[in-house]
């Protein structure tokens, strides 16, 4: 798809579609009114017939528009205007796109960043939508084998730049948008494949691919041997009960090969292709959603993507530690001690705990880069989900600085994550009587206990946990990969640069 400032006025803007904003009120936004005009009042007379609504999510086409430069008009409810904002904006973007897609129109232009859309600049207007158009053509990659319907039309998609000033911020908006939206739809591919399509191995050929598309990415994948010369103890106790081979694949990005390199920031994603549980097996119930238990390792894969795209001013290390989670013969059992690429020793009281332990060696293997910074993103706990619901990710962090710089750039992006505790009182909860700590701490403050574990390997590092269990994918009739938060990790790169 190709974003592109639109200098035209709404009526003589040449397009397939004008998308304008109406308000709950009945009040018209700017475009809506100016169009309005060059048709004599028409919308203003279905306004007060009732067959147009300002309500949030309601739509009306219009079409057969003698005398202007846009095919069709698409009306969309903006609710009240004086709660018109960033989110508003954003629900707004995407019922129109959706409906938009529709019509079958080609070339858009967006006029939903109405004067009164408060808290948002020009260059986060644009770039939602960016975001917005991108995710409302995304389709999942299904294996269904009937015919499959046509793909959208929709090609062009402009936000308007009347004023001069703002074009340069306006186009940065728009590439942003397109690099976020790139990277969440390489992350919703990943995490939307069954795990018989979504192996570690064909985690670690997408990686490859990247490298292949990007001369700023090189790839690095080990295979089990090599993990064992590591050390990685607790990586391989949880792949020892399947078939599929386990792979730590490392990626890195560098924008430029001759600057001198950075400390890089490194990020860290679980990348369980399916968790069955182990021998602590889970509940037949809902277990296929344990497909997207490597949306992590997806979220990282496509913030890679996103920066190679947008090249943006940053150095990059991604490691994924990525294999099965199985119960067989071979598998570890409750009890067993293992000794981490750390030294420490763990108790695996249940082997249902397993993130932590793939991602406990990964963020010890990532101190050889003496990274800036250390972020590890994921699906870790059900406990997350029952704390926060589904709506934002969970935070934790020792650092102060880190917490405050990845909170604002959820909020920036609409990608939103809420801090909880990392406190040594929690941490009690893992003591073992035969090892170092156990790998779980009881029923209570699970999500704590879990981001304590993962902190006894990054001490003096500044590192934060996202874990992302109750947002990375929705269930039930909608089950799909949300592609989150790849929108939160980008905001943070390009704010860091
Ligand atoms: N992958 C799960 C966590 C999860 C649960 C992700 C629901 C998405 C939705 C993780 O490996 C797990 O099984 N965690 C256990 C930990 C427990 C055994 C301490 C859990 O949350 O029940
Ligand atoms: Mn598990
Ligand atoms: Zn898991």
């Amino acid at each position: 798809m190709e974003f592109f400032a639109s200098t035209g006025t709404p009526a003589k803007q040449r397009t397939d579609c004008a998308i304008v904003g109406l308000y709950e009120d009945g009040s018209m936004s700017v475009a809506a009114g100016a169009l309005d005009a060059a048709l004599d009042g028409r919308l203003t007379r279905l306004v007060r017939q009732g067959d147009l609504s300002g309500k949030a999510a309601a739509t009306l086409l219009l079409t057969d528009l003698a005398g202007l430069a846009c095919k069709r008009i698409l009306v969309v409810g903006l609710g009240a205007r004086g709660s018109y904002g960033p989110k508003p904006y954003r629900k707004a973007l995407a019922t129109a796109f959706k409906a938009v897609i529709r019509t079958g129109a080609g070339t858009v232009v967006s006029y939903l960043a109405d004067d009164s859309l408060s808290d948002t600049s020009p260059y986060y207007a644009a770039r939602a939508v960016a975001e917005a158009a991108s995710n409302a053509v995304y389709r999942i990659p299904d294996l269904k084998s009937g015919k499959k319907p046509p793909a959208p039309n929709l090609r062009r998609v402009g936000f308007p730049a009347s004023e001069r000033a703002q074009r340069r911020e306006i186009d940065r908006g728009l590439t942003h948008g397109a690099g976020i939206a790139a990277g969440t739809a390489c992350s919703r591919d990943l995490a939307n494949l069954p795990a018989n399509k979504c192996t570690p191995t064909h985690l670690a050929t997408v990686a490859r691919a990247l490298a292949q598309e990007h001369a700023t990415i090189s790839v690095q994948v080990l295979n089990e041997p090599e993990l064992r010369r590591l050390g990685m103890g607790a990586f391989l106790s949880v792949t020892a009960g399947t078939e599929e081979p386990a792979r730590l694949i490392v990626a890195r990005y560098r924008r430029s090969a001759k600057r001198k390199s950075r400390a890089p920031v490194a990020l860290v994603g679980k990348g369980i292709t399916f968790d069955s549980g182990g021998i602590s097996l889970k509940q037949p119930q809902g277990m296929d959603e344990m497909k997207f238990d490597m949306t992590g390792a997806a979220a990282v894969l496509g913030t890679l993507k996103a920066a190679a795209v947008l090249e943006l001013p940053v150095d990059l290390v991604v490691v994924v530690p990525t294999c099965e989670n199985m119960p067989s013969g071979r598998a570890t059992k409750p009890g067993d001690i293992v000794t981490s690429m750390s030294g420490q020793t763990i108790e695996v009281l249940n082997t249902d705990a397993e993130g932590r332990l793939i991602l406990c060696d990964a963020l010890t293997y990532v101190r050889r880069f003496k990274p800036a910074t250390v972020i590890d993103v994921a699906t870790l706990t059900g406990a997350c989900v029952i704390a926060l619901g589904v709506h934002l990710s969970g935070l934790m962090t020792r650092d102060d600085g880190l917490a405050a710089d990845l909170l604002a750039a959820g909020a920036r992006a609409e990608d939103r994550a809420w801090r909880m505790p990392i406190a040594e009182e929690y941490a009690e909860q893992l003591k073992s009587n035969f090892a170092d700590f156990a790998n779980v701490g009881g029923r209570e403050g699970g999500a704590v206990t879990a981001a304590c574990f993962l902190a006894k390997f990054t001490e003096g590092l500044s590192w934060a946990h996202l874990d992302i269990a109750g947002t990375a994918y929705a269930a039930g009739s909608q089950k799909s990969s949300t592609g989150r938060p790849v929108p939160l990790l980008v905001d943070y790169l390009i704010h860091r640069s």
